[in-house]
């Protein structure tokens, strides 16, 4: 990607661009004035998220979009994409990700997500595109030694298949550069995304039961279910339940934005956590989210979940002195945010 070009004439593909951080992800790309290429297949997200940018953008910006229903690791639709457009950098969101579901489908974890991510550098390499943002996780880490976590913490082993697949992926990526240094990787390690677009016009939209913790206290406060239940109240942090970095997904969509302006026209393989530095137990979120929407949320407390690590909170100091990024929300926005979304959409897009 060249040092030179504007945001307008920088054409970004935002694999996964249809699904929860991709959405807010492709929302502040066109507010920067980019071009913006989804490619999503909709397994896992709904196409009337398309309308809701449209809405928040508007329709001069949203001109700037397009949208291929395609899988990226159909290498004749992904060729046919590269081929219409000057593609200038991928940010590569899309993927499976529930834990859980991982071990019970281990070949269509590694397949789906390792082998969609080596069609796409393929078929990057094959149009000479060679800058990509990786969709990392925190869950590389495994459990930790020491907090909080810097960027040169050891990986550690997965505990699921899921885990395995970022953990690979970035090595993919990071062989890639030592094959070939004219590529160009920026690894974003995310701690937990929550929140949603203050408008309340896009949020998170699990398919099925949440497995993870803020949609599901979401779906509590509007009544969809009964209540939240505490995986683990015997850990050793201050309250006994677990400990996360939960960071608001406008900061992390504003931080892959960070990272696309600073890697143009570099070379090499760098990777950056995206957090807030502040670790927020079970429980907090549970009281802050009562505090968001006026009313104490039932909980009760259960056996800890397998896999779970006690805590897990960000050093972001490199991403605040490199990319000159910096989370700007608090536990209570993030809170404030999912709420306006659930409240008004509590169904979801479908709703
Ligand atoms: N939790 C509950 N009840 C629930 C769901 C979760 O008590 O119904 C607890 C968990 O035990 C944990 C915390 O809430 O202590 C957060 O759990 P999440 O499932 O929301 O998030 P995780 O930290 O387990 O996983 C997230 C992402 C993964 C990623 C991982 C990296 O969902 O994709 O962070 O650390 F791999």
């Amino acid at each position: 990607m060249s040092n030179a070009k504007l945001p307008q004439d920088t054409c970004v593909l935002v694999t996964g661009g249809c699904g929860f951080i991709g959405s807010h992800t492709v929302v502040k790309l066109l507010e920067g004035g980019y071009q913006v290429v989804i490619v999503d297949d909709l397994s896992n997200s709904s196409e009337k998220v398309l309308d809701r940018i449209d809405q928040i953008v508007g329709d001069e910006a949203a001109e700037r979009l397009t949208f291929y229903r395609a899988d990226v690791n159909d290498r004749t639709a992904l060729t046919e994409v590269f081929d219409e457009n000057d593609v200038d950098a991928t940010i590569h969101f899309a993927g499976f990700k529930a834990v859980g579901e991982s071990v019970q489908k281990p070949i269509e974890y590694y397949s789906n997500n390792i082998g969609n991510t080596l069609t796409l550098v393929d078929v990057m390499r094959e149009h000479d595109c060679k800058s990509i943002i990786f969709s990392s996780s925190a869950t590389v880490y495994g459990d930790p030694d020491e907090l909080p976590l810097t960027e040169g913490s050891p990986k550690k082993p997965a505990t699921n298949p899921y885990g395995w697949t970022k953990w690979m992926i970035e090595e993919i990526l990071g062989s890639l550069v030592v094959a070939d240094p004219a590529w160009n990787v920026v690894l974003l390690r995310y701690f937990n995304p929550i929140g949603a677009h203050p408008s309340g016009l896009m949020g998170e939209d699990p398919k099925g039961i949440p497995n993870n913790l803020l949609p599901y206290v979401a779906q509590v406060a509007v009544g969809r279910r009964d209540a939240v239940h505490v995986f683990g109240n015997d850990y050793d942090t201050p309250d006994g339940t677990g400990v996360r970095d939960y960071i608001h997904v406008m900061d992390l969509a504003a931080g892959h934005v960070a990272a696309l302006a600073w890697m143009a026209g570099r070379t090499g393989c760098e990777v950056f956590n995206l957090g807030t530095g502040k670790g927020t137990s079970v429980l907090e979120i549970v009281k802050a989210f009562s505090a968001a929407c006026g009313r104490d949320l039932p909980y009760v407390i259960e056996p800890r979940r397998a896999g779970d690590v006690t805590a897990n909170w960000a050093d972001c100091t490199k991403a605040r002195e490199v990319l000159g990024w910096e989370a700007e929300f608090g536990i209570a926005d993030m809170c404030r945010d999912s709420w306006n979304w659930q409240s008004h959409n509590p169904n979801g897009y479908e709703g």
